[in-house]
């Protein structure tokens, strides 16, 4: 099923999983997260019911669960949307996907003896460079796997015309991507804290593209769902930038937005 999607084969194949390079472009896994996956992480993850219990995301979910089968991006620690969505689906097969490979191997490994999860298969790859033939992939899906991406504003742009090469005309994106809430006032805050700000909320304000919505239609895809699944605040406990906020009074926070789109 997935074979002919390939255009290159593995650079190696570890513990039956191809691997196609740029694991650094990956998040490093310590043994210390690996030991909380295996004492119970990954089972919660398997278990949880929050994308479900959203209608934002039970709505994606549902349109997702129609399809034959689907590739998720930067699957990582919670498996991207494949857990809650073979809840849904059962039947459905699943590709897993991480840069990273020890965290797919973990998952390998965890639900090797668990037969109603037979039809996950799993492969290494970079978002940056998608080992798939051009126009081949009919659905990719993600929870927060394009924002979890390492080059900033040119490497969020660049996993997405990846995306989008790869998809069939008319394939789709089910995902959940997460912006800031509000861009020039967290710069203010910056010139408050008397700081440079960081090159994503310039770089943002140049360019003018701020949010995975405006991104997407810039990249040429076409808009099908579109919704606030979650507002996360920015607490003073975060990071500087939430300390300076709370310091000065300014809420800000990131909108985890549920999105299909669809390649014209
Ligand atoms: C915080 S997790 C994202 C959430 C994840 N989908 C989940 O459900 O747990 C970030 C994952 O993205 C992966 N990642 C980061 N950059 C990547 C890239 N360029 N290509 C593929 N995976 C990447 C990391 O290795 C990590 O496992």
């Amino acid at each position: 099923m997935f074979d002919n999607l390939f255009r290159c084969k593995p650079q190696i194949i570890e513990d039956g999983i191809p691997c196609f390079g740029n694991e650094l472009d990956g998040d490093f896994y310590s043994e210390a997260d690996i030991s909380t996956w295996r004492n119970g992480g990954f089972q919660n993850s398997l278990l949880s019911s929050k994308l479900i219990d959203s209608n934002e995301t039970k709505h994606l979910l549902n349109e997702l669960s129609k399809e034959t089968y689907v590739i998720d991006l930067a699957s990582g620690p919670g498996m991207g949307l494949i857990p809650s969505l073979l809840r849904i689906n059962p039947n459905i097969s699943c590709m897993a996907t991480d840069a990273n490979v020890s965290v797919l191997k973990e998952w390998k490994s965890f639900l090797a003896d668990k037969p109603s999860y037979k039809r996950i298969h799993f492969t290494q790859f970079s978002l940056m460079d998608i080992p798939f033939k051009e126009n081949s992939v009919p659905v990719y899906s993600s929870f927060i796997g394009l924002s979890s991406t390492k080059e900033g504003l040119a490497g969020y742009n660049h996993v997405t015309k990846e995306v989008f090469r790869s998809l069939n005309p008319g394939g789709k994106l089910f995902t959940v991507e997460v912006d800031w809430t509000d861009i020039p006032s967290i710069i203010n805050l910056f010139s408050k804290m008397d700081k440079h700000p960081w090159s994503i909320f310039t770089e943002a304000i140049e360019t003018g593209i701020q949010t995975w919505h405006e991104r997407f239609i810039d990249n040429g895809f076409k808009i099908l769902y579109h919704d606030l699944f979650e507002f996360r605040h920015l607490k003073g406990t975060d990071n500087e930038l939430g300390e300076a906020a709370e310091r000065f009074g300014v809420e800000i926070g990131m909108n985890f937005n549920a999105f299909i789109i669809q390649k014209p």
